[in-house]
């Protein structure tokens, strides 16, 4: 059966109910790479008739978490940022995205903790603070959870500093 949205919303509604800390996050984590695998749910949110960059899907009224459908039709590399009082959490459709996580060595200045690419049907978290940079290569598609709406809400942006 489908993994309909009113569904995806609900579960993650439910988890972060019992825990809005790092084991809640988990399950929505899980909940939304199930979202990203389900053929039915890609094509009616991130098929090919929706480019929109930022499309909110869902709005939690009570918890105000949001989920949001993601297109990049070409390259689009952001630079390091966190997301405010937010955590995210970053599924992906369709394309690969290459991740990098840093570190914040001195006020506003960043150095790479990690890279890896996230792939067809992979999810992952990003505590708040936790400082990251995508960078996309060609056409991305993603399913995305915001802790508040972005929309209305400054994200620290950082400067990589190259290890001396
Ligand atoms: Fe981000």
């Amino acid at each position: 059966m489908a993994y309909e949205l009113e569904q995806l919303a609900t579960d993650c509604r439910e988890s972060l109910r019992r825990d809005p800390g790092q084991f809640g996050l988990e399950e929505v984590r899980k909940h939304i790479e199930r979202a990203c695998a389900d053929r039915e749910f890609v094509q009616a949110h991130l098929g090919p008739a929706n480019e929109d960059a930022r499309k909110i899907l869902y709005e939690d009224p009570d918890l105000g978490f949001c989920i949001l459908a993601h297109v990049h039709l070409g390259v689009a590399n952001s630079q390091p940022h966190d997301h405010g009082p937010s955590w995210a959490v970053y599924g992906q459709v369709a394309g690969e995205t290459e991740m990098i996580e840093w570190k914040e060595v001195s006020p506003g200045r960043v150095e790479k903790l990690r890279q890896y690419r996230l792939r067809p049907g992979q999810a992952v978290v990003y505590l708040k603070g936790d400082i990251h940079s995508p960078r996309r290569e060609g056409e991305t598609r993603l399913l995305r959870v915001e802790g508040v709406n972005m929309d209305n809400v400054g994200r620290r942006r950082f400067s990589p500093v190259e290890p001396a």
